[in-house]
């Protein structure tokens, strides 16, 4: 079902590729006002710039590294001062580092914990305000099928994606009374740049960021009443094993 998203903002971190870029055209094109965010400021001018150029809806650029939580509130601040308010905070930023746990240093722990899990919260604390001002609103968290299936290696990974859903459903809980939203979504392979050496022509098997795009938008079209609040997305046909 196509929604339109005029007079909508939405703020979605790490939204200069992949997933979160996807999403971010998706929602210009439906007529939203989007803030795009990133840790690095000359691709976030630059994807602004695109996605103003694509219209109808309006891009805003703001650049955020979701780790640090005063960056995350200033990002929330920052789309309201822009476009007036804030309807949906899609948590995206995320990165997968994989290591065993007899060669990971804790560095290397830390930066996957406060990335896909410490980031969520920054910026979900600093939106729920403005959405309970709203009384109504969406937050979709970008998960992984890894939040639900442990691999060695995934230490790190597994341990924020399952965290991210545990989160995610104790944060439905918490504000589904206050007319908010909370969706957690479990992507499997997904050709971004998530994957060294960035989106693969020859992947066509695996999921693209514009089917993700479709995911949320058919999600957003749900009226008020429904609220999906996990959804497994995979590819139907890897190769096999
Ligand atoms: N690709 C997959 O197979 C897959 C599967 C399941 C789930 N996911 C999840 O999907 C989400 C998006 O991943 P993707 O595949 O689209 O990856 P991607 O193509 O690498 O894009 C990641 C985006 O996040 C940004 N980012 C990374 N670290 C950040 C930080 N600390 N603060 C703010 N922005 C940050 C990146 O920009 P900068 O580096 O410039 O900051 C980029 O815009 C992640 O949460 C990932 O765990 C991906």
């Amino acid at each position: 079902m196509a929604i339109d998203l005029s007079g909508k903002t939405a703020v979605i971190t790490g939204s200069t590729k992949g997933i979160g870029r996807s999403v971010a055209e998706a929602m210009v094109a439906a007529g939203g006002s989007v803030v795009i965010s990133s840790r690095t400021a000359g691709d976030v001018a630059a994807a602004t710039a695109e996605l103003n150029e694509q219209g109808p809806g309006r891009a805003h650029g703001i650049p955020c590294d979701v780790r640090d939580g005063e960056a995350c509130a200033q990002l929330i601040e920052g789309a309201v001062e822009a476009f007036g308010g804030i309807d949906i905070l899609v948590n995206n930023a995320g990165l997968g580092r994989f290591a065993k746990i007899q060669e990971m240093e804790t560095e290397f722990w830390d930066t996957q914990i406060r990335t896909n899990l410490d980031g969520v919260f920054h910026c979900s604390r600093a939106a729920v305000p403005h959405l309970i001002r709203k009384g109504e609103g969406w937050i979709i968290n970008i998960g992984s099928l890894a939040g639900r299936n442990a691999f060695s290696g995934g230490v790190a990974y597994n341990a924020t994606k399952f965290g991210l859903l545990g989160m995610t459903e104790a944060m439905m809980l918490d504000l589904r009374h206050e007319g908010i939203r909370v969706t957690c979504i479990m992507p499997g392979s997904v050709n971004t740049h998530f994957f060294e050496g960035g989106p693969h022509p020859e992947h066509e098997w695996k999921l693209q960021g514009e089917d993700l795009a479709r995911l949320v938008m058919d999600l957003l079209a749900f009226p008020p009443r429904a609220l999906p609040s996990k959804i497994e997305i995979r590819p139907s046909q890897p190769p096999r094993k």
